[in-house]
């Protein structure tokens, strides 16, 4: 059964038809209600990801995003503290801050009659009225903020889940990449004709990246994801040394496999020999200056953070992946890349060696998405069975997401 504030028995139907180990029926990746649903029961309820630390380096600094009808805004304050907010005004509820990211210097003001806030969300004036309305009343509404290793994260719900116990593991396996000394050296958006959970599952396995990413293919392996026990020789040696540097460096090798039933995942994966990092090419860095203490020998660090978030560490850069529903059959994108806040454009680095293997990988994926998303549509559609050997991670996802339209 659905939560039951949102009963609805054509979902409860769609819900009692799941088969396990078969992709969902039509209706959870096209009907209006599901989306609504999954904004209410996940999206709503769960931490979600809002951009990388990177994005807040200096006091002001801003960026905005809208999730369903709710604009929100995430700034950081004189105090250095990250905080979110809704995007909406206190007097007859204008938009604040309209564009995508931003400084805002001196105080938060609204375009419409200039109502102004601190940076803090702190009401602090209102045009036109001699008797200032009370702040206790007209401060921006806030909403929950927690730094996940290099991203900072939010919770709609009033009661959020837990998350300090996550945060501080997530923290210790990021510390060697040092988030607070990263910068955004590039960023890309994507929208996609498609239902979020498409994306997310097409992300959970790489059954298909030997016939979608050759250039991910050429630096990575495709087996190593969570249920997945192949490998070889060459994969098995790469993982011990992998494993034997992240034991000399101090940094944590053990894969975390949504322990506890939680919402993350960490692996550490290695590159295919003569790689160090995720490029086109062997012995080719995307960035001079590393990160942290990480080397190219502790492979790369995956993270999914359920639902929205992935990102690959790495000893030179950091890529993640922010994923924001828009409707039943539209998602957007955005795509990060992150370098040593010292790193120069030109000499450190270069845009084309930084973001070619996971521009191209996000452009091939977002294709292939779109298409699933086609045929899914066609009334002959029905749930075919997953791979035992490369989809136990959709499983994974499709149970977890199953969960939370029920809990
Ligand atoms: Fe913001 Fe009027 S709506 S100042
Ligand atoms: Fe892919």
């Amino acid at each position: 059964m659905l939560q039951k504030e949102f009963s609805n028995e054509r979902i409860n139907d769609a819900l009692d038809a799941r088969l396990a180990n078969h992709s969902l029926v039509r209706d959870f990746y096209v009907d209006d209600d599901i989306y609504a649903a999954d904004m209410a029961c996940i999206f709503n309820q769960q931490w979600l990801f809002a951009a990388p630390l990177a994005a807040f380096r200096t006091t002001g600094d801003y960026i905005t995003l809208q999730l369903g009808r709710d604009p929100l805004l995430f700034i950081r304050g004189k105090d250095g503290v990250i905080r979110g907010f809704y995007n909406v005004c206190r007097h007859r509820g204008s938009k604040i801050l309209r564009e995508e990211k931003g400084n805002v210097r001196g105080k938060l003001t609204c375009p419409y009659h200039q109502w102004m806030y601190e940076l803090d969300g702190a009401f602090a004036y209102a045009s036109h009225t001699p008797e200032q309305p009370r702040a206790d009343m007209h401060s921006l509404a806030p909403i929950h903020v927690a730094v996940l290793g290099g991203g900072v994260h939010f919770c709609l719900a009033q009661n959020p889940p837990p998350i300090d116990e996550a945060a501080k593991i997530i923290n210790r396996y990021v510390e060697a990449y040092c988030p607070t000394r990263m910068k955004i050296a590039h960023a890309e958006t994507h929208v996609v004709v498609a239902n979020w959970k498409l994306l997310v599952e097409n992300n959970r396995e790489c059954g298909h990246c030997r016939g979608a990413h050759p250039e991910l293919m050429e630096c990575i392996y495709d087996f190593g994801l969570g249920g997945d026990v192949r490998g070889d020789e060459e994969y098995t040696a790469q993982c011990d040394a992998m494993a034997a540097e992240c034991q000399r460096l101090d940094m944590p090798p053990e894969t975390l496999d949504f322990p506890d039933d939680s919402f993350y995942r960490l692996a550490r994966l290695p590159f295919r020999p003569g790689f160090l990092s995720e490029t086109v090419a062997p012995q080719m860095v995307a960035c001079k200056k590393n990160l942290g203490t990480a080397s190219s020998k502790t492979g790369q660090l995956r993270t999914v953070l359920l639902p929205n978030c992935w990102g690959h560490y790495l000893s030179d850069y950091y890529v993640v992946t922010r994923l924001l529903p828009q409707g039943a059959l539209s998602s957007r994108l955005d795509v990060f890349w992150m370098v040593q806040e010292d790193a120069v454009a030109g000499s450190d680095y270069d845009l084309k060696t930084l973001t070619e293997v996971w521009a191209q990988t996000t452009l091939q994926d977002t294709k292939l998405v779109a298409n699933n998303q086609q045929g899914v549509l066609s009334s002959q559609y029905r749930p075919g069975p997953y791979s035992p050997i490369t989809e136990v991670m959709v499983e994974h996802f499709v149970d977890w997401y199953i969960r939370q339209l029920r809990t």
